[in-house]
């Protein structure tokens, strides 16, 4: 008995300095949903925006008035909103709604509203989209009918993004910020684009139209082209128009992966099972787990290093992404099923064991206890395994896959979203040199906007330079 007791006891003397560890049974769907259900309340301890003064939708910042750029909260209002449809614990859907909407930038509905304009990433804008879209797929509770829909908003994200498909340089692609101004402007890079072929291939998805097909296709055509997505299925971060996109970023970033797989299952799923995307599909899972899942278990590989931790609050939320969206793909294409649910059991049980039981988590999911990184985030951290918990349960119970307006999908489109064609900056004439590569949209491209915004630099994506 004796060396066991010691080995009781200092457990107990390693654990005690944050509490006890988190137990989970992941064998049986009422134990997630009770973790998740503890997770998801220390997550909401850090959302504030809806006491009287702060303002609603958003988490405390951007710094230096608290850690989290506007984008983060777009995100996480997703990840409540697959807390909901995984468990049907309702508590915060009310607070999704609310924030979703006042967001939204009415009544041109893109998500670009005025206070946040000024330092807005395609990224930033598009995160917001693909809630807003993943409202639509679940049938989360529709807006009244005096308010945007949840697809109209997806399409008003969608469509001011396809009029910034810029032709000057590089061939085609999307900047990562929106003003031209803007540190970051001559960026063109993996997730603006991702995010874009990912919002485009879905809402091809939902709707039927085939219009979107096209622009998601032209995405893909072009991030591959330029060496972003390479022959051994890596995604790499992006390049400069300056070097004509070529001077690759190699940093691999879970956001731009996960953004890309699941984008390409929709893909498969609206071609109804095309041999091209599946083995775009195929190719990037068997890379995805390769690089973030060693052992089973997700690591944030560019900047979660074995010796230091050099991630950013922004790069704290990935995870739970990564989690969420290969959840998803095992419902649209499911011959993926059993090695995504093989993947997720492990890496979830890392993500559990980083937890205290008060629902505290911590990044490091490979360690086997809580890691008290507090310095960037936690919201994140905390968004990271609940994704883990809630789209883990797509083990369990069948849950019912993404829907489409043609399969029970009730949410409401606006395809002319996005806002008065006047608020679209005007496009900048095409040189004949640059016209190159221009795919079958090109009469619908309009290029790069010219307004005049002071430097700021908002996001993530370039922070691997
Ligand atoms: C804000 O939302 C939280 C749930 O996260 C809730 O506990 C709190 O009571 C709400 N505060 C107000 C002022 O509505
Ligand atoms: C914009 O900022 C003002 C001032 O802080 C705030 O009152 C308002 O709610 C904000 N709107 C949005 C959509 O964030
Ligand atoms: C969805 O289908 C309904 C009729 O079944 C149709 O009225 C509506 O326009 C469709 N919406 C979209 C976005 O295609
Ligand atoms: C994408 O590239 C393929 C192969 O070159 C081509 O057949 C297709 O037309 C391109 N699609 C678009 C939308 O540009
Ligand atoms: C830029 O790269 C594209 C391929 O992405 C190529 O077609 C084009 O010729 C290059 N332009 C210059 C000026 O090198
Ligand atoms: C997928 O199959 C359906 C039903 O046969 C058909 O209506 C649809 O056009 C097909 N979609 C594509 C993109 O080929
Ligand atoms: C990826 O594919 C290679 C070659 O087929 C295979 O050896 C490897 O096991 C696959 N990796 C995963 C994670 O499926
Ligand atoms: C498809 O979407 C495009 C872009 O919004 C729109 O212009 C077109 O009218 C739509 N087509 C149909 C058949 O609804």
């Amino acid at each position: 008995m004796r060396p066991q007791l010691v080995s009781l006891l200092l457990a107990f003397a390693a654990s005690g300095a944050y509490g006890a560890a988190l137990e989970v049974d992941l064998t049986s769907s009422s134990s997630i949903k009770s973790a998740a259900q503890l997770v998801s309340h220390n997550l909401m301890t850090y959302y504030v925006g809806n006491q009287s003064g702060n303002t609603p939708g958003i988490l405390p910042g951007p710094p230096p008035a608290g850690p989290y750029y506007w984008w983060e909260a777009g995100a996480m209002w997703g990840t409540l909103v697959d807390y909901w449809h995984y468990t049907g614990d309702t508590t915060y859907n009310q607070l999704a709604t609310d924030s979703l909407l006042f967001q939204a930038n009415q009544p041109q509905d893109n998500y670009m509203p005025p206070n946040w304009t000024a330092s807005l990433g395609n990224d930033d804008q598009g995160f917001w989209g693909m809630s807003a879209m993943l409202a639509a797929e679940v049938n989360f509770p529709n807006p009244p009918a005096d308010q945007p829909q949840w697809l109209a908003l997806a399409q008003g994200v969608f469509n001011t993004q396809a009029t910034r498909w810029d032709l000057t340089s590089c061939n085609g692609g999307l900047h990562w910020q929106i003003p031209s101004t803007n540190g970051g402007y001559d960026y063109k890079n993996t997730i603006a684009n991702g995010i874009f072929f990912n919002l485009g291939a879905r809402l091809a998805r939902y709707t039927g139209n085939s219009t979107y097909a096209r622009w998601a296709e032209q995405s893909w055509n072009w991030t591959s082209g330029v060496g972003y997505i390479d022959d051994r299925w890596n995604v790499y971060d992006g390049g400069h128009q300056e070097h004509n996109c070529t001077d690759t970023n190699p940093a691999q970033w879970s956001a731009n992966a996960a953004v890309i797989l699941q984008g390409s299952a929709f893909m498969y799923s609206y071609t109804n099972g095309s041999d091209i995307w599946k083995t775009r599909l195929d190719g990037l899972l068997n890379r995805t787990i390769e690089v973030f899942f060693p052992d089973g278990i997700m690591v944030e590989v560019s900047c979660e290093l074995k010796d230091r931790m050099q991630c950013n609050t922004d790069q704290h939320s990935f995870k739970g992404y990564m989690h969420r969206w290969l959840a998803t793909i095992t419902q649209v294409a499911p011959h993926t099923h059993d090695t995504i649910a093989t993947v997720l059991k492990t890496s979830t049980k890392g993500a559990v064991s980083s937890c205290t039981d008060d629902g505290t988590c911590g990044f490091r999911w490979n360690t086997g206890s809580y890691d008290g990184d507090t310095a960037n985030g936690p919201a994140g951290q905390e968004m990271s395994v609940l994704g883990a918990l809630s789209s883990l349960l797509i083990t369990f119970e069948p849950v019912q896959p993404p829907l489409t307006n043609f399969t029970g999908g009730t949410s409401q489109g606006n395809p002319n979203a996005g806002g008065d064609p006047n608020v679209i900056p005007a496009p900048a004439p095409l040189t004949s040199a640059d016209r190159g590569g221009a795919g079958v949209l090109t009469a619908l491209v309009l290029v790069a906007t010219l307004v005049a915004l002071a430097w700021m630099s908002g996001t993530w994506s370039e922070h691997g330079h």
